[in-house]
């Protein structure tokens, strides 16, 4: 376990752990995507960075309640911008029961917080910005992602000694290992 973590819901505290996802939550991590987000969204852009691609699985968490209910879920998928290794962060969701308890900020900063550890030192996304914007991320001027997408949801983070400046140029699946 990465976190127990207690959230209120008006006057009952109820206590959370965030894990590491495992090949056996996968099924269930896709159902909560497709719940929280509108039908197509393997259509976006991000996903075809992610195609026949794994995971970064250190970095994939979950959040799940006392009776193991799942409450939330991260990924994170290996990216290279300019043969910078990069963190593609994404999708990250919350339940719609669970929304605005503090789930989604507590796995975005571990996961984040992680991946620091492990070296990482430069994450992007496509999401709103302002949300993000309480992480530490920000708009991307001069990177190119892969069609089609929207320029101002392109945001960016640098970790550890990573410079933001860096994140310029092509977006683009890491080479596949064989
Ligand atoms: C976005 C999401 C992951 C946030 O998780 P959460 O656990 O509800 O968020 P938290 O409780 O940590 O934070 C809640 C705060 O974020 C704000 N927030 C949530 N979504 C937001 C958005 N899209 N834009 C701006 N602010 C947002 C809330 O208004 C709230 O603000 P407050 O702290 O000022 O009250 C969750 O709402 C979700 O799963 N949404 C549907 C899927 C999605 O959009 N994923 C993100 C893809 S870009």
């Amino acid at each position: 376990m990465l976190l127990r973590f207690p959230v209120k819901i008006w006057t009952v505290s109820v206590v959370l752990d965030l894990i590491p996802e495992t090949k056996q939550d996968w099924w269930e991590v896709e159902a909560l995507f497709d719940l929280c987000f509108a039908p197509g969204r393997e259509a976006l852009s991000s996903y075809r960075l992610r195609d026949n691609a794994d995971p970064v699985f250190d970095l994939c968490h979950i959040v799940r309640d006392r009776s193991g209910i799942l409450g939330g879920a991260i990924r994170f998928w290996p990216v290279q911008v300019s043969g910078h290794p990069v963190l593609l962060l994404g999708p990250v969701a919350v339940h719609p029961t669970r929304q605005g308890e503090g789930l989604g900020g507590v796995l975005i900063r571990e996961s984040l917080k992680k991946a620091a550890e492990l070296g990482w030192q430069y994450v992007i996304l496509v999401g709103d910005e302002p949300y993000y914007s309480r992480f530490g991320f920000s708009l991307l001027q001069d990177i190119e992602m892969p069609p089609p997408v929207n320029p101002a949801r392109v945001l960016g983070l640098a970790l550890g000694d990573g410079r933001r400046e860096d994140l310029m140029g092509r977006v683009e699946q890491l080479p596949l290992q064989p």
